[in-house]
Order: C-alpha cells, then sequence, then structure tokens
C-alpha cells in the first residue's frame, strides 16, 4: 500500500497555456467516469484529479487493464507525471506533438528520460534510449511515455520498434496516437510480446496535449477564438475603435498565446479597421521566436500600405478571399497548421461559433463599459434559450485590471471535423 511520501505535486503549464496543477495520490489508472475499483484490501483507487483549477480533468479517459497495486505502480505514476512535465518542454507550434518519455529498471528506478524537441528531431522515446548509460540497461526495462509510441517511419523509424529492438518488456503510455500513419504502436509491441497498458494519468496528458490531439482527430485545426471585451460584452466602441480595451498584462498574455500558435486569423474587417501587425512581440517590440503565419480572410482587398504586409516573414501572410471556414481550416491543415488563433472581430468570432467550429474561447474582460450597438459577437443561430451554446470553463485568471476568461464547449456539444 502507497504511503503519503508516494504523493506527487507537480504545477506545469498545458499545451493551452493553462496551468495543471497534479498533486496525485499513488493511484494507478485513470477510472472510466463513473465507475470504482478497489484493491486487494477494499481500499478505492480513486481516479488521479488536478486541483486547483476550474474544470480541470473531465476528458474522456481510456479504459485501462492494469494492475492496481503492483509495487512499481507509484514509481510509474511519477514517472508519467515527470514524462508529462518532459513533454512540455517541447515545442508547442508545429506538426509534432509534445511528447515525454521516462524509462524504469524493473525495479522502478529512473534510469533515462527524454522529450521530443521538434520536427526532424528524435522522439522522446528514442532521446529516453539515447540517454541510457548503458543501452543494455533498456533489456527488461518499463517505458512510460505520455502518447502511445508511434508505429510509422517518418523522419525518423518507429518508435514502437525502437522500444522492443531495445528490448524493452513493459511499456505504460497514456494516451492513444490518433494520427492516420502513426497510430498502432501499443498493438505492435503487444505482438511482439511487450506488456503494454494504456490509461495511466490519460486525463491529464489529454488537457495539457489537447490542441494537437484535436487537431489530428478532427484534422482541422484546434481553433481559439480570442476577443478582448469591456465588461458590458463591447468588442469596440461606437465609432469602430477598440484598442486598447484591455491593459498590458492582458496584451502580453495575447501575444505570448499568438506565439503558441501556428497562425493568427483576422477578418478584412479587423485589418481595414486596425490595420494590425499581426505579429507576436514581447513587451510590444521583440519579436518572439515563433511567429504564427498571419491568415486573412475575406473578399475585399487589404491597402497595399496594411502593417500585414510588413510582417517579419512576409511569404508566411496567407489570403482568402473567401467566406468559406471549412476550406480555409483544411488548406492550413494540409500545410501542417494544427492551431489557429482567431483574432478577428465579431463578424469572423461569430462565423466560426455558428459553424462549430470554436474549440476554445479566450476572453479578455476589462473593467470598462463601452455600451452601443457593437457586441463582442453577432448572430450564433441560438434562436431559443434551448440552442444555447454552453461552454465549461477551463481558467480564470487576474492579468491586472483585466481578467481573462477561457472556456470550451460543453462535451454535450463537441466542435466539428469539416464536412466532406
Ligand atoms: N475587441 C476585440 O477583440 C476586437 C478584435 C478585432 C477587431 N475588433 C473590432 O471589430 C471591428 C471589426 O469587426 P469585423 O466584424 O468587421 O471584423 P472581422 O470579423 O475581422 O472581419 C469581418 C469580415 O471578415 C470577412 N469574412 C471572412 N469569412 C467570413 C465569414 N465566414 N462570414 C462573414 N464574414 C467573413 C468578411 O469580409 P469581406 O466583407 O471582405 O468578405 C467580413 O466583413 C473593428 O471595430 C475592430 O476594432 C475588436
Amino acid at each position: 500500500m502507497a504511503t503519503s511520501k508516494d504523493v506527487t505535486s507537480v504545477r506545469m503549464r498545458g499545451s493551452t497555456g493553462r496551468i495543471l496543477d497534479l498533486e496525485t495520490p499513488p493511484a494507478l489508472f485513470e477510472r472510466i467516469p463513473g465507475a470504482t475499483s478497489e484493491d486487494e484490501d477494499g481500499m478505492s483507487t480513486a481516479g488521479v484529479s488536478t486541483t486547483g483549477e476550474v474544470g480541470a480533468s473531465d476528458a474522456a479517459v481510456a479504459p485501462v487493464s492494469a494492475p492496481v497495486d503492483s509495487a512499481t505502480a507509484p514509481a510509474e505514476q511519477a514517472a508519467m507525471i515527470r514524462a508529462l512535465e518532459l513533454a512540455l518542454r517541447g515545442p508547442r507550434p508545429g506538426v509534432n506533438p509534445q511528447v515525454g518519455c521516462v524509462l524504469l529498471s524493473p525495479t522502478g528506478e529512473r534510469l533515462a528520460e527524454g522529450w521530443h524537441r521538434g520536427a526532424g528531431t528524435r522522439h522522446a522515446e528514442t532521446a529516453a534510449l539515447a540517454a541510457l548509460a548503458d543501452p543494455s540497461l533498456a533489456r527488461g526495462a518499463t517505458a512510460v511515455v505520455t502518447l502511445e509510441p508511434c508505429n510509422h517511419h517518418g523522419r525518423t523509424g518507429p518508435c514502437s520498434v525502437a522500444l522492443i529492438e531495445a528490448g524493452v518488456a513493459r511499456v505504460v503510455y497514456a494516451v492513444a496516437d490518433p494520427g492516420e500513419e502513426s497510430h498502432g504502436g501499443g498493438e505492435r509491441m503487444r505482438d511482439a510480446g511487450l506488456e503494454v497498458e494504456q490509461g495511466l494519468l490519460a486525463g491529464q496528458v489529454e488537457d495539457a496535449i489537447r490542441p494537437w490531439l484535436t487537431a489530428v482527430r478532427l484534422k482541422r485545426p484546434f481553433v481559439t477564438v480570442k476577443w478582448a471585451s469591456s465588461l458590458d460584452g463591447r468588442a469596440a466602441a461606437a465609432d469602430g475603435t477598440s484598442q486598447w480595451i484591455t491593459g498590458a498584462a492582458a496584451r502580453a498574455d495575447v501575444h505570448r498565446r499568438r506565439a503558441d500558435a501556428d497562425a493568427i486569423v483576422v477578418g478584412t474587417g479587423t485589418v481595414l479597421a486596425d490595420d494590425p501587425a499581426l505579429s507576436a512581440r514581447v513587451d510590444g517590440a521583440a519579436l518572439f521566436e515563433h511567429q504564427p503565419a498571419p491568415v486573412v480572410i475575406g473578399r475585399r482587398p487589404i491597402p497595399e500600405g496594411a502593417l500585414v504586409h510588413r510582417h517579419p516573414h512576409p511569404d508566411a501572410v496567407r489570403r482568402f478571399e473567401s467566406h468559406d471556414l471549412g476550406a480555409v481550416l483544411h488548406e492550413l491543415y494540409q500545410d501542417e497548421i494544427r492551431t489557429v488563433f482567431v483574432e478577428g472581430g465579431p463578424t469572423l468570432a461569430s462565423a466560426f461559433l455558428a459553424a462549430g467550429l470554436a474549440d476554445e474561447i479566450v476572453v479578455y474582460l476589462a473593467p470598462t463599459l463601452l455600451g452601443g450597438p457593437r457586441a463582442v459577437l453577432t448572430d450564433l443561430g441560438v434562436a431559443t434559450i434551448d440552442d444555447q451554446r454552453r461552454l465549461t470553463v477551463t481558467e480564470v485568471t487576474r492579468l491586472g485590471d483585466d481578467l481573462v476568461i477561457v472556456a470550451r464547449p460543453d462535451a454535450a456539444a463537441p466542435t466539428k471535423p469539416l464536412e466532406d
């Protein structure tokens, strides 16, 4: 039976920028919602939960089939927390997921660890294998990985094969790989005689890499719709001016979130009204190393002198003279864009929401009143209260005088893949 010294507490920032608090009893695998399990002593092995954030972990979790009181169980759980911590060191933008891996000896000692540092570099599992003091230590070891080891030859070979060939005996992963080409590593390893378990801390890992998982599952970029609003829900004053509703801390947070996205999307209305630079800057000046691709959607022409034309990466600027958001997202996904940050005005924000294409909403709420007609959203097709678009709040943070509220659609009304 585990003791209090096995309890681990870790605070980390997830892929959507949200702080994840992991304060975990040494219970083993995620519980199937609604189900309970008991160990041989009749003690409940409660599912691991996150603390301190609203709605922290309500993700669907995978069924599990793990032994509940093996001697190495607390070590595997602690290793998964460490693997997630390592995963989140990897770059957020881009086509590859953030993945972490810890290798344990058969008695639960940590042997090596690794994480994926971006496209073209080693995957987490092979990085951990390469970090072993002696390759022979992999024989009989357990690999604890946040994502199912891949099963395909990309720029690197399949990690499932690397683990098999290294002599690893047991693999514990949190979340199944949804990739069309890369999934199936678990089955391949099982077929090769390895012991394979899925589901340890699945809810937390799911939460931390939700944008990548959503994009791959839905085959379109994960869409965050952001707006800044007065306390009375207005996006601009009566004359259309909206710079600035929020304070410096909130604007800095916007730039950090931009830098975590593959693309920033606006409508022509915002370009014509505000002439935004659509770059991600630190303190309004220096550029973040990663610059999301600026995307402008709409049929009206953009003035030649618009700031977006002077973007630091002019070749990255994308222009869609269309209102077909599905086609835009499809094309962006084909171009390896997995996350988009929509910063348009009320028209574009409402169009994404009405189409069921907004996976996350980030609202900066300023303690000011504007009144007047310029509400943050236009028509969402909600004709009656039964059609309201309920959300689950996942984060509330105070930034200076402002609040940032992050929410996502209720599980009862999930966002959509693209229509064929
Ligand atoms: N508070 C905030 O967070 C915030 C953020 C941005 C802007 N603003 C303010 O919002 C105002 C501009 O609002 P806006 O609504 O005009 O800006 P917008 O939403 O950025 O642009 C609207 C334009 O997007 C194009 N568009 C692309 N796809 C569309 C679709 N599926 N459905 C409809 N239109 C689509 C249309 O352009 P075409 O007509 O060219 O086809 C449409 O007129 C300004 O006052 C600005 O200061 C506020």
